[in-house]
């Protein structure tokens, strides 16, 4: 199984959601994230994330930014988006049905109809980011959950 987690900057969100869905799945499942601009490219982290990850044990420090690219679409079983905006932005690089039947909102797997977007913590603080962790683990165990169950 190959998952990617996708959000605008690949900075805050996406990356920590790399880091808890690895916590999750056995070692053979890929797991990567990107982001739908290139403005951090090359980037770590917002030191943020990297200390509210830290602050559970998980070290997402090492990763560095990148943009989706139409390879992903082919390469990856599951696209996780953030929000709705990275949905559209990312269904909209798809090039066929069987890639755009790939992608989904990250939260869909709660099944909660009235929050359907990961907030976006990179202009809030360390509450924020700890909020947006704690919405990310529960979607990260459901989507766990669901992989073992079918497997
Ligand atoms: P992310 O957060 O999409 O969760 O990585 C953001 C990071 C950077 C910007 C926006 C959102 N930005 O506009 O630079």
């Amino acid at each position: 199984m190959k998952i990617l987690m996708v959000c605008l900057g690949n900075i805050c969100r996406s990356p920590l959601a790399e880091g808890i869905m690895k916590t999750k799945l056995p070692e053979n499942c890929i797991v990567d994230s990107a982001g739908t601009i290139s403005m951090h490219e090359g980037e770590h982290p917002d030191k943020r994330a990297i200390k509210t990850a830290a602050n559970h044990t998980i070290d997402i420090s090492r990763q560095r930014s990148r943009p989706i690219t139409t390879a992903d679409f082919e390469n990856f079983d599951k696209i996780y988006c953030m929000d709705e905006g990275v949905l559209a932005d990312a269904i909209s690089k798809t090039e066929n049905e069987e890639q755009r039947q790939k992608v989904s909102l990250f939260l869909e797997v709660l099944g909660d109809h009235k929050n359907t977007e990961v907030p976006d913590p990179y202009w809030g603080d360390m509450k924020d980011f700890e909020n947006v962790f704690q919405l990310l683990d529960k979607g990260c165990e459901k989507i766990a959950e669901n992989l073992f169950l079918k497997s």
